[in-house]
């Protein structure tokens, strides 16, 4: 596979469903004249409850997929894809000469900066916090940390079917805070996409002297020094364009989409992979 990289193209992005936006969201404000174009592989939601096996080929489809759209440049924007498949990932981009960035690393190397106790907790799905990814990532950040995972098993999927904000999802937030609170972390890092769309409970059940890490803006700053050093970026121009797809109901992405986003998402296309 190859194709001629060039500074129009759009940067290609995935997630498991809307937990990206975040990013996106991120990407928008700091590349506003980028184009984007943004998977919701909603079909296969939820990533953080596959094996590492399926997670590997399901990223590699994903990233295959958008890559033959055309895209200078590849962003995962999920914390579970990028514990089990950015090597994948970068397999299938290196073919197409194009760059890969993702989560994790940069959300370690925030909290270890910012955390003054050196305790710090990671809220993930059951399939990062099994990959050891942050672990490996912040015991790499050369100062000692103590680190508390929690697997939150059931938070995106109440964020991606909408917010029941209900008795039953406090009461849930609750017990997952439990063992940071219980460890005295002074950073979580919110190590799922998906999560910043839930800081305000995330943040009232922790307290406001938890300081909350969150990877989208740092990707932003990620993707602005590559495409630079790339020659990459697009020349300021105005506003570039963005488009959605997704792989099972475009109808509920959009809506929840346009929500998250605070914008119309137009019309989200349906993609089945191959
Ligand atoms: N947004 C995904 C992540 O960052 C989580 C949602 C899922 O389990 O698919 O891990």
């Amino acid at each position: 596979m190859s194709q001629d990289i060039h500074a129009g193209l759009p940067i290609a992005m995935f997630d498991s469903g809307v937990g990206g936006l975040t990013v996106l969201h991120e990407c928008l404000v700091s590349l506003p004249e980028e184009d984007f174009v943004y998977l919701g592989d909603d079909a296969r939601f939820p990533y953080g409850a596959r094996s590492p096996e399926e997670l590997r080929a399901q990223v590699a489809q994903v990233s295959r997929f958008l890559l033959e759209r055309g895209a200078k440049l590849l962003v995962i924007a999920c914390n579970s894809a990028t514990s089990a498949g950015v090597e994948a990932a970068r397999r299938v981009a290196s073919e197409a000469g194009v760059e890969v960035v993702s989560v994790i690393g940069p959300e370690a190397e925030i909290a270890a900066a910012v955390t003054d106790t050196g305790h710090v907790g990671v809220l993930a799905t059951p399939a990062t916090v099994r990959s050891g990814a942050y672990r490996s990532a912040l015991s790499a950040q050369h100062r000692p940390l103590t680190i508390t995972e929690v697997e939150a098993p059931d938070l995106a999927a109440v964020i991606q079917r909408g917010f029941p904000f209900s008795d039953r999802v406090v009461e849930m937030v609750r017990s997952y805070c439990g063992p940071f609170q219980r460890a005295e972390v002074d950073t979580v890092v919110l190590g799922c996409t998906h999560y910043p769309l839930v800081r305000p409970m995330l943040q009232r059940t922790l307290g406001r002297d938890v300081r909350l890490v969150s990877a989208g803006h740092a990707i932003a700053a990620t993707v602005q020094r590559v495409l630079t050093e790339r020659g990459l970026a697009r020349e300021s121009r105005g506003e570039g364009t963005y488009r959605f797809l997704c792989t099972q109901d475009p109808q509920a992405f959009r809506e929840l989409g346009t929500r998250f986003l605070q914008m119309p998402l137009g019309d989200v296309e349906l993609v089945q992979l191959p």
